[in-house]
């Protein structure tokens, strides 16, 4: 038995959940929301309402109201089953809205389910558990890595001490090809991809069949595998289409439930400024970088290593890193990427609140001039907005690459500042 690993939601989940009636907690798959539930919201004081316990579901369908009388304080796991249960909510939220506490939990992104957002609005507030960081898989305290990047002034406040050992390639190869779902902490190397590889037919069999009756699951599954194959690139249906022998609005519609389902992400075009030689079609991530790895045929960590895909591999785990990120910010902060028609790019902007920071990833331990060009363009068009721009790479300096734009080892994600 792996010892519980602490998640940088709970004290966000804790105060949400006093400040408002209901929260939503979603994620994909084995992400470790029914265990946080269970933590920070335990029996007697909350009554925990299982649907996918089949006599809880049907009560939930029937007699809605009887299964959430006698407690004001209740948690609704799978509530995907039965989305009937939320007008059940929503009369309760609304019969006494200052006592009544209902955390809603499921894989499925319940707000974008058109009847839930309907039901809860001006109630509900959505947070998103998704596969561990590295500093949780390490159990590190959090890094703050964003928060110190949107106060900074200049190097002296990014620099890293001096010395600090960086995590060794290997491990860092591990830590990509394995992926952040908790159930994978403890597992042995040799057991991890038979592991995704019943996830993926679970989800399909399960989660897929309930939501689209009629999607083939085998198309379903090659479409699954090209946009792994894509993971970092602009996203173009047709291509993909083509590629997998179906329609490309069937591709959509397929790119949607996974979306909807936490299983990937289209990462949208910052475009604030006026520029009109901006690229504007979404970039393309799966959920985890384990999954973009199984998926994309990479079935062990050396394989990783040597792949053409091992730099969207690493560009993955550092979205996940800044996802979780930009969600403990308050409020949220948004991310993007940029790239203009004649190639220049930043893997990722930060937007929050008015400031924007930009964040270029690189394969290389001695990153010079040229790998910021993206980032000087970038910072040069966003004058008003970008506090500043960051490299991260794989060797352990920090570096000056010009006006407010610092080379810093990747595992300041994880590690922090001084
Ligand atoms: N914080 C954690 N530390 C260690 N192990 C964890 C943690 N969270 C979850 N796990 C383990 O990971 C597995 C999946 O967790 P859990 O069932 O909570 O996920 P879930 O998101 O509810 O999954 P599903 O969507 O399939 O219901 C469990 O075996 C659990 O013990
Ligand atoms: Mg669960």
């Amino acid at each position: 038995m792996i010892e519980y690993h602490p998640r940088y939601l709970e004290p966000v989940l804790t105060e949400t959940s006093s400040d408002h009636p209901v929260v939503v907690l979603t994620g994909a798959r084995q992400t470790g929301k029914t265990t946080l539930l269970r933590r920070l919201f335990p029996a007697p004081t909350w009554r925990y309402v299982d649907l996918d316990d089949l006599d809880q579901r049907d009560l939930a369908a029937e007699r809605p109201s009887e299964l959430l009388t006698g407690s004001n304080r209740i948690v609704i796991d799978e509530a995907q089953r039965e989305p009937e249960i939320l007008t059940a909510i929503k009369k309760l939220v609304d019969h006494d809205r200052s006592r009544t506490k209902v955390i809603v939990s499921g894989s499925a992104n319940l707000l974008l389910m058109k009847r839930v957002s309907e039901t809860l609005a001006g109630r509900a507030v959505h947070l998103v558990l998704r596969s561990m960081t590295v500093g949780e898989r390490l159990r590190r305290p959090r890094a703050g890595f964003l928060p110190a990047l949107f106060a900074s002034e200049g190097l002296s406040d990014l620099e890293t001490p001096p010395g600090r050992a960086l995590m060794p390639p290997q491990r860092l190869q591990e830590l990509l090809w394995r992926g952040g779902l908790p159930p994978l902490l403890g597992l042995r190397a040799g057991a991890v991809a038979r592991w995704w590889e019943g996830y993926v037919a679970t989800y399909l069999e399960r989660d897929v069949t309930l939501q689209s009756p009629l999607a083939s699951l085998s198309d379903f599954r090659r479409v699954m595998k090209a946009t792994a194959l894509r993971g970092g690139q602009l996203l173009n249906y047709s291509s993909v289409a083509r590629d997998v022998g179906v329609s490309a609005p069937s591709v959509r519609r397929y790119l949607d439930l996974m979306e909807a389902t936490h299983m990937f992400i289209r990462l949208q075009a910052y475009a604030r400024n006026r520029t009109k030689r901006l690229i504007k079609s979404p970039k393309v991530y799966l959920a985890d970088s384990g999954l973009a790895a199984f998926l994309a045929g990479d079935p062990d960590r050396r394989s990783v290593a040597a792949s053409d895909m091992a730099g969207p591999y690493l560009e993955h785990l550092v979205f996940q890193e800044l996802l979780t990120e930009a969600s403990r910010l308050v409020p949220s902060a948004a991310l993007y990427y940029w790239r203009t028609s004649d190639n220049y790019e930043v893997d990722f902007v930060v937007e929050w609140g008015r400031k924007v920071v930009g964040v270029e990833v690189k394969r290389t331990k001695n990153p010079g001039y040229g790998d910021a060009l993206g980032l000087r363009v970038f910072l040069d068009e966003n004058r008003d907005r970008a506090v500043c721009g960051v490299l991260l790479h794989l060797g352990r300096e920090v570096r000056q690459l010009g006006e407010r734009i610092f080379a810093l080892p990747l595992d300041t994600l994880w590690d922090g500042f001084k």
